[in-house]
C-alpha cells in the first residue's frame, strides 16, 4: 500500500558555470541568505513535506557554513557528475530512509529555484495525488519560437501550440523515478530533467501550470530578478 507521504530532493551539486561567480550559484547571496538556504527554507516550510534529501558536491566547502533553522528532517548525499547523477544518489539515500512499502512521492526541486511558491506545491499535490505517474510544474511558452541553423539563419517558426517550459518541482513516486533514472543512466541517455527519464521509460507524466516567477537562477542578471520576485511575494502575503 503506497502512502501519501511526500519528500523533497534538492540537487545542489552543480558548479554554476554560466553564473561566472567566485562560488557555485547556490551559495550566492539573495536577500541576506544564500540561494540554497532560501530554497530549502521554502520547501521545509510546506506542511506536507516530511523531509529533504540534498545532493551536495563532494568537495563542497560552503555547505557547512550555512545556517538552517526548521523542524523538517534534512539529509545530505554526495552529488554526481550530472544533475541526473545527483538526483539518483539522493533517491538511493531516500530509499534508505523510508519503508520500501511506502513508496513516497518525491518532489525533485532545483537548488537554483528559490522563488517557488507554496501554492504551486499545493497545486501539484492536489493535481497529482491520484495520478498513476506524476508530473512537472511548467509554464506555457508565450514567445514566438524560431529554429535557426549553426549560422543563426532562421530556418522556420516553430508552432508554439502545446509547447511548455519544464520547471521544478517534478513529482514522481520514489520507485518509478529510481527505476527510470537507473535505466536512462545505464543507457547513457542524456536526461536534463526527471520527467525525461520517465518519458524514456514509456510513462506519460502530466504538466501542471505553475507561476512564472519560479525562475532558475542561471546567469548574473537572474539574482536581481529573483530578489524582485521575492519582494513581490512578501508584499502579496
Ligand atoms: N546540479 C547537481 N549536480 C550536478 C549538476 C547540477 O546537483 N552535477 C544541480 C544544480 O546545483 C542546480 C540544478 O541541478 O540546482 C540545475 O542545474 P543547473 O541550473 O544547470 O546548475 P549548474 O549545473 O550548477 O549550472 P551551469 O549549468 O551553468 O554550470
Ligand atoms: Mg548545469
Amino acid at each position: 500500500m503506497k502512502t501519501n507521504s511526500v519528500w523533497a530532493i534538492v540537487p545542489a551539486a552543480g558548479i554554476g558555470s554560466r553564473m561566472q561567480a567566485d562560488r557555485p550559484k547556490q551559495y550566492l547571496d539573495l536577500d541576506g541568505k544564500t540561494v540554497l538556504e532560501q530554497t530549502i527554507q521554502r520547501l521545509a516550510s510546506h506542511p506536507r513535506i516530511a523531509g529533504i534529501v540534498i545532493a551536495i558536491a563532494e568537495h563542497d566547502s560552503w555547505w557547512n557554513n550555512i545556517s538552517l533553522d526548521f523542524d523538517c528532517q534534512l539529509h545530505t548525499v554526495d552529488g554526481g557528475d550530472t544533475r541526473a547523477d545527483s538526483v539518483f544518489n539522493a533517491l538511493i539515500g531516500l530509499a534508505d530512509l523510508t519503508d520500501p512499502n511506502d513508496d513516497p512521492w518525491v518532489l525533485v526541486h532545483d537548488a537554483a529555484r528559490p522563488c517557488l511558491r507554496l501554492q504551486d506545491i499545493d497545486q501539484m499535490l492536489e493535481t497529482l495525488c491520484h495520478h498513476d505517474v506524476g508530473g512537472v510544474l511548467g509554464i506555457p511558452v508565450n514567445d514566438t519560437v524560431k529554429r535557426v541553423n549553426d549560422n543563426l539563419e532562421i530556418e522556420e517558426t516553430v508552432c508554439r501550440q502545446g509547447l511548455w517550459r519544464a520547471a521544478t518541482p517534478q513529482m514522481f513516486r520514489l520507485e518509478m523515478l529510481t527505476k527510470a533514472l537507473t535505466s536512462a543512466l545505464e543507457k547513457q541517455l542524456a536526461v536534463t530533467d526527471d520527467a525525461s527519464a520517465i518519458e524514456l521509460a514509456g510513462f506519460q507524466a502530466l504538466m501542471v501550470a505553475g507561476h512564472p516567477d519560479n525562475i532558475k537562477i542561471t546567469v548574473p542578471q537572474d539574482l536581481a530578478l529573483a530578489s524582485l520576485y521575492l519582494q513581490q511575494q512578501r508584499e502579496e502575503a
